[in-house]
């Protein structure tokens, strides 16, 4: 049955905003998307707001819906009462372009700073081999839409943009461990060190380890447990086991 919903819109650019309250019509089983397109058809023409598949796969349409990250697409209205006033804002860690349209070039600049995976010598594609457990690991990180949740997320910049030069978020230090966990990723036989690439380049430290970039994954990716914690464990292993230690003072 059909409703009037309730709905608080963050609208200005990268100089001034504030929120605005609509009322909007709502069908049953509609999503947080649909409301912003009814408003943007209906009552405001020039609302700014991205998005592409409408499905949850391409990452566009993120925001904060009553202080959480979200994808708007995939945020059924039956998740508020219905008078609930429905709060939505743009992420707060990346700058306003307009209403909910934010800069995410930040997150670019840091995904052009991973060496790429480099495969080892002589290999062809097509002959690579792996084992299947190996295979799946790198397939967890690669469900990966870049909706740029967990970086909107993470305290780190969140709180602190001052710290974006140093700290990639947990976007891009999951794809240093992808890449760090690759069995044929030979970055190291190259004179790469990704461990150490990901504490000096990336900002790996500032990571406490407080899972919120895991929480908001709408790909449901265990990105601390499966990829912050292995590769810090990686690092301390590099730096401070002595056997580790020794054995790659031999090799270099
Ligand atoms: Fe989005 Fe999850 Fe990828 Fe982060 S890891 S960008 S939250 S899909
Ligand atoms: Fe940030 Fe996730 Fe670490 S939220 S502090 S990158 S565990
Ligand atoms: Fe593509 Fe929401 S519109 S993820």
């Amino acid at each position: 049955m059909g409703y009037r919903a309730r709905l608080r819109v963050w609208r200005g650019d990268a100089d001034s905003g504030e929120l605005r309250d609509y009322e909007v019509d709502a069908e049953e089983g509609e999503v947080v998307l649909d409301l912003l397109h009814r408003l943007q058809a209906t009552q405001c023409p020039d609302l700014a707001v991205r998005w592409n598949c409408k499905a949850g796969k391409c990452g566009s349409c993120s925001a904060e819906v009553n202080g959480r990250p979200r994808l708007t697409c995939m945020t059924r209205l039956s998740l508020f009462d219905t008078d609930e006033t429905i709060t939505v804002t743009p992420m707060r860690a990346f700058p306003v372009i307009k209403d909910l349209v934010c800069d995410v070039s930040y997150n670019y600049v840091k995904a052009r700073e991973v060496p790429a995976f480099s495969p080892p010598e002589g290999l062809e594609p097509g002959e690579y081999r792996m084992q299947q457990r190996d295979v799946e690991r790198s397939q967890e990180f690669r469900k990966c839409i870049e909706c740029f949740l967990c970086q909107d997320t993470c305290h780190v910049i969140r709180d602190h943009s001052e710290n974006k030069e140093a700290f990639s978020g947990p976007r891009f230090l999951m794809r240093v461990a992808e890449l760090e966990m690759h069995p044929l990723d030979s970055h190291a036989e190259k004179g790469g060190d990704r461990p150490e690439e990901a504490r000096g380049d990336h900002g790996l430290g500032l990571c406490n380890i407080t899972k919120c970039c895991t929480e908001v994954c709408p790909e449901h990716i265990k990105i601390t447990d499966n990829a912050l914690i292995p590769l810090k464990e990686r690092l301390a292993d590099q730096r401070y086991d002595p056997l580790t230690m020794l054995f790659r003072r031999k090799r270099s």
